[in-house]
């Protein structure tokens, strides 16, 4: 075989979801209460959070870290992979999406594993003991991504992983007209995180391209 890739088309995207394991039902029930409680509809893909919690398993994380909580979707799907005695601490700046993020996770299968914690990621992260999390996951304002870097590099334990949501920024990473601050912010992530030497990564093409690295020692 040649080491020469296959471009992912919209059919072949589609072929990928549909082999996918599938989203529970209690998943699909929260997405639809957030949609009435007017949440926007901005979490990850259902196959983003089934390829999460396949790596996240492999990873028996003890303690997760993500920013950017919503409806809390996808915190119960990486709470799903914790070892036994694990927790995961999520960050949100809206009070409105915290609270509603709180009830939902107390009615699921990992109620009392995660931490729903209310203020500005920048502000939080800094609590958070050094090289003490075996994951961190960036899903919030993307302006913030490059503190919220300095952070993971020091509460990711050394082998930890990075996982960073919008690599592609909502399709328009590409598009040279568009200016739009938080897609410029992730186009200097991108390059800043490919070229960073205490980290190596790769953007999957699920969702909207998630990065996932890992924290050298
Ligand atoms: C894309 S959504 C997160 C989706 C969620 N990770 C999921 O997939 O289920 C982004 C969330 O980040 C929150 N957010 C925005 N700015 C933030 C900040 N400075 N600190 C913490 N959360 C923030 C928003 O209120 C919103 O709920």
């Amino acid at each position: 075989m040649s080491g020469s890739s296959t471009v992912v088309s919209r059919e072949l995207f589609d072929y990928v979801a549909a082999r996918t394991h599938a989203e529970d039902p209690f998943l699909k029930e929260l997405k639809a209460a957030a949609i009435a409680a007017e949440i926007p509809a901005i979490w990850i893909a259902p196959e983003q959070g089934a390829f999460m919690e396949v790596l996240l398993r492999s990873a028996k994380p003890q303690l997760i870290v993500e920013v950017g909580t919503l409806a809390g979707y996808s915190a119960i799907c990486m709470a799903r992979a914790l070892e036994d005695g694990g927790r995961l601490i999520s960050l949100e700046v809206s009070e409105k999406h915290a609270d509603f993020a709180r009830e939902w996770i107390s009615r699921s299968d990992v109620a009392g594993l995660i931490e729903v914690r209310q203020g500005r990621g920048v502000d939080l992260m800094p609590a958070i003991q050094a090289e003490t999390v075996d994951v961190v996951f960036l899903d919030a304002d993307k302006q913030s991504y490059a503190l919220y870097l300095e952070e993971a590099r020091r509460i990711l334990r050394p082998g930890g992983l990075l996982l960073v949501d919008n690599a592609f920024a909502f399709g328009q990473l590409l598009d040279e007209a568009c200016e739009d601050p938080s897609v410029e912010a992730i186009r200097a992530f991108n390059d800043k995180l490919a070229a960073d030497p205490d980290f190596d990564g790769v953007i999957v093409p699920l969702g909207d391209g998630l990065w996932v690295a890992r924290r050298l020692s």
